[in-house]
């Protein structure tokens, strides 16, 4: 077991697109997942995508927990997943705000736009498949971990960059998402 150094935005692994793995099922993926799972609990993330442990595949590691759920149907908790190779379909226009983070983007929080509504594929450790079809916050942790594969972070999703904040500052001056989404776009 070993804790993994994470990239930081601004590392050029994390505008690349990964790799396809060829075997999900060898034991090097099995080794660096369990690296992953261990990096992200001791850093409290919800989620991790390979590429943001400086290792170029199509990986990611999270869960979702019942905390965060948006209430609507189909947002579902989720035990800690291992995805690979992991494709998104994304199922009617839909989009939503809300907040992220991301441990390569360390001490901020932004308001970013996701599809509401997603099926994602993928194949698991042993080989299974693994198909799901979800919706909020579910659906935008998915998003966000894959879009790691495709390098890209939610900085470059986001549509107001007045709404990306230090997180120290964001707990001094708390806001909530429907008064933001209200404020009108200068020109
Ligand atoms: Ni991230």
């Amino acid at each position: 077991m070993a804790l993994l150094k994470l990239a930081h935005m601004g590392n050029p692994l994390l505008r690349e697109p990964a790799a396809a793995v060829d075997d999900p099922t060898a034991p090097w993926v099995r080794r660096l997942v369990r690296d992953m799972i261990e990096t992200m609990q001791d850093a409290n993330g919800t989620g991790l995508a390979a590429p943001q442990v400086h290792q170029p595949w199509r990986i990611v590691v999270f869960f979702v927990s019942s905390e965060r759920l948006s209430g609507l149907t189909g947002d579902v908790a989720q035990d800690l997943t291992v995805l690979v190779n992991p494709r998104i379909e994304l199922l009617g226009d839909e989009r939503v705000f809300g907040w992220e983070g991301c441990l390569s983007v360390p001490g901020m929080r932004g308001v970013v736009p996701r599809h509401l509504h997603i099926r994602y594929r993928a194949t698991g450790l042993e080989g299974e498949p693994i198909e799901r079809e979800v919706v909020g916050f579910h659906a935008r942790v998915v998003q966000h971990e894959c879009d790691h594969l495709d390098g890209l972070l939610y900085p470059q999703r986001m549509v107001d960059l007045r709404h990306l904040f230090f997180l120290e500052e964001l707990e001094r001056h708390p806001v909530d998402l429907a008064t933001l989404l209200k404020e009108t776009r200068p020109r």
